[in-house]
């Protein structure tokens, strides 16, 4: 397909191969959203009579052939083409020819592309979103399981306080909760429509901003044409400032595992399917899972920076370096999707060794607790604290289960918030399926083709 904005010459084939550069290719995961947006552009055209009623019924026809097509991985898109926009005008105007020629009315590549996206961003998040409470149910039910599992609580990685496998794993419980709720917070910010800014100034076309926005399932139109076209990268960067975080805590959990997995503690193992070996040594049994989730955070980590140094310093109105974002959005999305799943899998496959866990619970663990009961005999605690620093040696070891038992009675672990949280997750999960769900009807009252999705992760 020649260039949309071809006329008498030919582009330099540096200059072409420059420009492209790999967007063709990355393109390929917009392809599904922009048929549904250029759907919901084709529906307003036809309602301010740019469209005949047969003009539109044969483009929503091609544009679902499109989609299709590229759910069997059989869309086509050359660096001839540039990207998906100019890729879907010219199958449409190749198939259905002077229909095809009159999509692009009153509207730019910029706001298509902004459309898109916004579909892709808007879905991925819910979904992620969704993962991420898969994950924390996960680890929440790893925590009942192990509620009165003994573990030494370490601080600075020393031996602290008694504690247990169940308070560790809801600890992560929560904090990816937390992580989910930040994505359901942006689903909202990511919820207006840019259709209709156009090349970022709006079109002297009496279009309707807000029926596109409805057949497409947004809440509300971006208003401000200037600011539809700004936001480009700015939203992506939101969105993979919550993948970091998402990231930021899978590394941890990563680290958590490599250490208790190592047999000098011991606490846990991972099964072999979730190990690799080594050429030369036949003991190694490696969590190189585990290591790769510490270094893909980093990978999400750079392309959230990445995203923003590109579109720091851009003036007002579409720039080209906002084609740049894309890969950063689509390696750093990827890796955190992906990272939720290995993750989830290594807690799946987890053995925990109860007698490992109750050894490490030296009687040094339980210095502050021995402080404690003489403080509650009538000592002052700095004197008391003092005089058992000074004579440790005579610590004796408590019952592990029955010092983080007493702790949960106390109330003062918070009896985990097992049972509070497991609602909130489960609140959580139904949202994302219910958003989930609109999103779905609004594909399917678009292009009468089922289970529709924008995001193929
Ligand atoms: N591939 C381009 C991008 O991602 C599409 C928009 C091109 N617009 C333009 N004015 N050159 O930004």
């Amino acid at each position: 397909m020649a260039k949309l904005w071809q006329k008498d010459y030919s582009l330099d084939s540096l200059m072409e191969e420059f420009t492209v550069s790999n967007d063709y290719i990355l393109d390929q995961e917009l392809v599904i959203s922009d048929c549904l947006a250029s759907i919901a552009h084709a529906r307003g055209l036809a309602d301010i009579g740019i469209l005949s009623e047969e003009e539109l019924d044969s483009l929503e026809q091609g544009l679902s052939e499109i989609i299709t097509l590229r759910q069997k991985g059989e869309f086509s898109i050359t660096p001839q083409d540039e990207d998906c926009h100019t890729a879907i005008e010219g199958y449409l105007t190749n198939k259905i020819g002077e229909a095809g020629k009159k999509i692009h009315t009153g509207r730019s590549r910029n706001d298509q592309v902004q459309t898109a996206l916004r579909i892709w961003m808007r879905e991925f998040s819910i979904r992620l979103c969704r993962e991420t409470g898969l994950f924390a149910q996960a680890l929440l039910d790893f925590a009942k399981k192990y509620e009165f599992v003994p573990m030494p609580g370490r601080t600075h990685m020393q031996i602290a306080m008694p504690s247990s496998v169940g308070l560790w794993a809801a600890a992560f419980a929560e904090e990816f909760y937390d992580e989910g709720q930040r994505l359901m917070q942006l689903s909202w910010t990511l919820d207006q429509s840019p259709l209709g800014s156009a090349a970022s100034y709006g079109v002297p076309l009496p279009l309707d901003r807000t029926y596109t926005a409805n057949q497409m399932g947004f809440t509300r139109v971006q208003n401000n044409v200037l600011y539809a076209n700004n936001s480009r990268g700015k939203f992506e960067a939101m969105v993979l400032d919550c993948c970091d975080y998402i990231a930021l805590t899978a590394s941890k959990l990563a680290q958590d595992l490599i250490l208790f997995t190592l047999p000098e503690f011991g606490y846990f193992s991972l099964p072999p399917q979730l190990c690799t070996g080594s050429s030369i040594m036949p003991q190694k049994k490696n969590p190189d899972g585990l290591e790769l989730a510490r270094s893909r955070s980093s990978v999400v980590s750079s392309c959230a920076s990445r995203v923003k140094s590109i579109i720091r310093s851009l003036p007002s109105g579409y720039n080209r370096d906002f084609q740049d974002t894309k890969e950063p959005l689509m390696q750093g999305t990827k890796a955190t999707w992906q990272l939720v799943q290995i993750m989830k899998r290594m807690l799946e496959g987890l053995e925990v060794h109860e007698d490992r866990l109750t050894s490490a619970c030296v009687p040094e663990l339980y210095a502050t607790d021995v402080v404690l009961q003489k403080v509650l005999k009538g000592g002052n605690f700095r004197d008391t604290y003092k005089d058992i620093g000074l004579h440790l040696k005579d610590v004796q070891a408590m019952d592990p289960v029955q010092t983080i038992q007493n702790r949960t009675s106390l109330g003062t672990t918070g009896n985990l918030g097992l049972e509070e949280d497991d609602l909130f997750v489960r609140l959580m999960i139904e949202g994302c399926d219910e958003v989930l769900e609109s999103y779905t009807a609004a594909y399917e009252n678009l292009c009468d083709l089922e289970g529709v999705q924008a995001v193929l992760y």
